[in-house]
């Protein structure tokens, strides 16, 4: 048998420092996320736990779920949060809906599509992936036509691919898919909360997310919604496993899902009524993700917006203010993220090293192709806010002029502070 080589994986020179109490330097992290949490997330994640079928806890869960509907102006029945990364929560819905043999077309404009595909592949699907250029987004008339001739059972697209921080529009998109007989799946792990998504509005049948970006909570829990198209498709495949199975049972319809802890057929039967067991419920997690939510519905999803719309402005503005070229459609960023060019003559990691090392801040750069030409300044969710933007872009003024950029020193961080003043 040919040898196996197992990763590098390095041990500590000094393993005694895992006795100490943790105290990490205190960050900024306004990259592309995570972000920091809302102290209030963090505050309300050290409630003591809960027996998950405690009435309190169910009924946490339930309004948990009515707080999601809120979040994804939805009235779908099946709003949950899933307990694993906004990964897990594309996987399960995809191992759930697509049945191996399923047709599913893949929109893909950056890295995060190339993992829908990525996904989609293991979920054993046929696939027609179609790109657009990386740093643009799709004309829905190019979906349409795929659509007309592949006739795809699902539909899988960010919102936001946070690799390119370009924003996908998808208004439109749910009732094209469905004149085509195929459903739409949004992964809006780094777009929703930043940017509208109205999700009955738009008419998506599955959209999953994640806490770490603009809903200022760690990752961990992804929030999800289905339509109930989605969530028959979903439940008629439902089983219920050995041991839990009351007489007269009958197995559900199709191939059974196949993973057990990405059945999201089982999911619901552990969140109805019926409190079927499932896995044991990330009760912390669930506390964060009810706190982020009712963070949201409390500032009003209006005033969020505007705060990361304000954010954007002053983060372009700034960038440009320092003579940086955008990267990208500028038309159709994200709000809570911007891509920019790292000039000529300035080592990209090493200006982030020194964000890091000397303010405590972080920023990101992207992936593939992108990597070390682009960084990604993030604003979002808890730090969406002007002090967090204006120290962000000061302190890079001055990495910038010690690395030897050309600029007029103050620049950015005028403009950015002009054009919070100016809202
Ligand atoms: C657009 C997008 N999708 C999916 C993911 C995966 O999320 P997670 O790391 O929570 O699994 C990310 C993470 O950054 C993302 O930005």
């Amino acid at each position: 048998m040919t040898d196996i080589h197992l990763p590098a994986l390095s041990h500590l020179p000094n393993p005694a420092g895992a006795f100490d109490e943790l105290n990490p330097a205190a960050r900024l992290l306004m990259g592309p996320g995570p972000i920091n949490a809302d102290p209030r997330v963090l505050k309300a994640m050290s409630t003591q736990l809960l027996g998950q079928f405690d009435p309190q806890f169910r009924r946490m869960m339930r309004e948990t779920m009515a707080l999601y509907r809120a979040f994804f102006e939805t009235q779908n029945d099946w709003t949950l949060v899933l307990d694993g990364t906004a990964r897990a929560a594309i996987e399960m819905v995809m191992m759930s809906a697509v049945e191996p043999g399923d047709k599913v077309l893949v929109c893909s404009f950056g890295r995060f599509g190339q993992l829908l595909n990525e996904i989609a592949q293991r979920c054993g699907a046929r696939i027609e992936v179609i790109q657009a250029e990386w740093g643009e987004v799709f004309d829905l008339a190019q979906i349409e036509a795929t659509l007309k001739r592949f006739s795809p059972k699902l539909v899988t697209i960010c919102q936001g691919d946070t690799s390119t921080t370009m924003l996908q529009p998808l208004e439109g998109l749910g009732e094209l898919c469905h004149r085509y007989g195929a459903m739409l799946q949004v992964d809006a792990t780094a777009s929703c909360g930043g940017t509208p998504l109205p999700v009955d509005a738009w008419g998506i049948d599955a959209v999953t997310a994640g806490l770490q970006k603009c809903l200022a909570g760690p990752s961990g829990a992804a929030p999800i919604t289905l339509s109930d198209a989605m969530a028959k498709s979903i439940y008629r495949r439902r089983h219920i496993e050995e041991g839990l199975r009351p007489a007269g049972y009958q197995p559900g319809l199709g191939q059974r899902i196949a993973s057990n802890y990405m059945d999201i057929a089982m999911v619901m039967d552990y969140w109805s009524d019926a409190g079927l067991n499932h896995h044991t419920e990330a009760t912390t997690m669930l506390y964060g993700a009810r706190e982020c939510a009712r963070i949201f519905v409390q500032e009003g999803l209006p005033a969020v917006y505007a705060r990361h719309a304000a954010a954007s402005r002053a983060v372009v503005a700034g960038l440009q203010g320092m003579k940086l070229k955008l990267y990208g459609d500028v038309a159709h960023k994200m709000p809570n993220v911007t891509g920019v060019y790292v000039p000529d003559g300035v080592n990209g990691d090493k200006l982030r090293a020194a964000l890091l090392n000397d303010f405590n801040i972080e920023i990101g750069t992207s992936f593939g192709p992108l990597h070390g030409k682009v960084w990604r300044v993030g604003a979002m969710g808890y730090n969406a806010r002007p002090d967090a933007v204006l120290h962000t872009l000061a302190a890079l003024e001055t990495v910038l002029a010690a690395e030897g950029h050309a600029f007029t020193r103050g620049a950015g961080v005028d403009a950015a502070y002009g054009s919070y003043k100016a809202a």
